[in-house]
């Protein structure tokens, strides 16, 4: 059995094509002035169409795998967390060991909306911990432009498209890694953020896809509501669990989906902003690839040293929530290894050669008009 279970790898990715809210002033009737001053956005990414949450999530992975200084095969356990999967089934982690190419990891998906970088990260620390795995691979991932409706003002301007991974792996040293966690699931939240139809109670039907019910539904003010609640009081369980006080903690690393959500939770938690790591300017909400996208950045920018005390805590779709006080081991430099990865591209597999653009048909404009300006 190991005597810990560490960090030793982080990536992130996300498609190259910016969507900023000037183009949303276009798509919808919305304004820089509102969505830069109710939620801090200010660009997201969106997936191209030989892009998909595997594509993504194996960029994401191989650089996280970089990091740590290891072959793609020598993981031997790979969970995708993510609520845009490629397909129903396969799962996408699946997908994500053939791009990666492993030939020896188990693979599978876990469905907990934005928290699940948390969920996913303590469901391989649970392997690794339990001698069933060496080195996991975790990686949060998501193509949000393809379920979100474009119409709808209300959600179209929060969400962007990403991923983000980690390696966790055994170590015979003692002390590091996950400290304390606390996940949470409460289900008087399922119908306030949601996609309806797609599953077994509301198949995707011509009725189900003429009111746009394939695409995120959400009560923001309930979402915002629960989200500043919840934040604060699971990290402070994390904190708690680790046996730390608040004021042990060096950097927070919360779930990017609104910069006034965040202001709260640093408020509660009695941090100055410096302590708080913020992305979301540049990403919107990317849901489960927000965290890992967020770590590995600060991570790569200073922001986290060997021996620093990190929480990591997200809320999403559920509702649910996770948090994770971890000790912070890995030597930060080892993030130049990730810029030798480039981006993967979708390989089109096995899927009846279908040539369907993925792509909604409002973000064909804007993809278009950066792959001329790229050439
Ligand atoms: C969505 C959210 C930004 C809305 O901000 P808000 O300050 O609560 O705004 P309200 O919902 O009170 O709406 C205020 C007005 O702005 C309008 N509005 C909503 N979106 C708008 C947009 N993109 N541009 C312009 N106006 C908009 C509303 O229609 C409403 O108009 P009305 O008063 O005429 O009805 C906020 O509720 C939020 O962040 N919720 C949590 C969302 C979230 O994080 N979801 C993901 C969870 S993982």
């Amino acid at each position: 059995m190991p005597r810990s279970v560490r960090v030793t790898g982080w990536g992130a990715h996300a498609p190259e094509t910016v969507l900023t809210n000037a183009d949303l002033e276009r798509i919808v009737e919305t304004s820089d002035e509102w969505i830069a001053s109710r939620t801090g956005i200010r660009e997201r990414r969106i997936a191209g169409r030989d892009e998909t949450t595997a594509t993504l999530a194996a960029t994401a992975g191989l650089r996280a795998i970089a990091t740590a200084g290891l072959d793609p095969d020598e993981i031997d356990l790979i969970i995708v967390a993510t609520l845009t999967p490629d397909y129903p089934m396969p799962a996408t982690a699946i997908l994500v060991k053939e791009l990666i190419g492993n030939r020896r990891a188990a693979a599978f998906d876990v469905a907990a909306a934005c928290s699940g970088f948390a969920y996913g990260y303590a469901t391989a620390d649970s392997f690794v911990r339990a001698g069933a795995a060496r080195h996991a691979l975790v990686v949060g991932a998501e193509t949000l432009s393809r379920v979100t409706d474009f119409t709808d003002r209300n959600t179209c301007v929060l969400f962007g498209d990403g991923a983000g991974a980690v390696v966790l792996s055994a170590s015979d040293a003692e002390g590091g890694g996950m400290a304390g966690l606390e996940l949470t699931a409460d289900p008087g939240g399922c119908e306030l953020l949601w996609i309806p139809s797609g599953g077994s109670r509301r198949p995707v039907s011509p009725g189900t896809l003429a009111r746009g019910e394939h695409t995120i539904r959400m009560d923001g003010r309930e979402t915002y509501r629960y989200a500043t609640r919840t934040l604060a009081a699971s990290a402070e369980a994390a904190i708690a669990r680790a046996g730390w006080t608040t004021a042990d903690v060096d950097l927070v690393i919360p779930h990017q989906a609104n910069i006034r959500i965040i202001d709260s939770v640093a408020r509660s938690l009695g941090y100055p902003m410096e302590r708080v790591f913020v992305n979301l300017d540049r990403y919107g909400n990317t849901s489960a690839a927000s965290v890992g996208i967020a770590l590995a950045e600060a991570v790569g920018t200073g922001r986290v040293q060997v021996g620093d005390r990190i929480v990591i805590v997200a809320f999403g779709a559920g509702y649910t929530s996770g948090a994770i006080a971890l000790e912070w081991t890995a030597d930060p430099a080892a993030s130049a290894r990730a810029a030798a990865i480039p981006p993967v591209r979708f390989a089109h597999p096995g899927d009846g050669g279908t040539d369907e653009d993925p792509v909604p048909a409002v973000l064909r404009p804007i993809l278009a008009a950066a792959a001329a300006a790229a050439t």
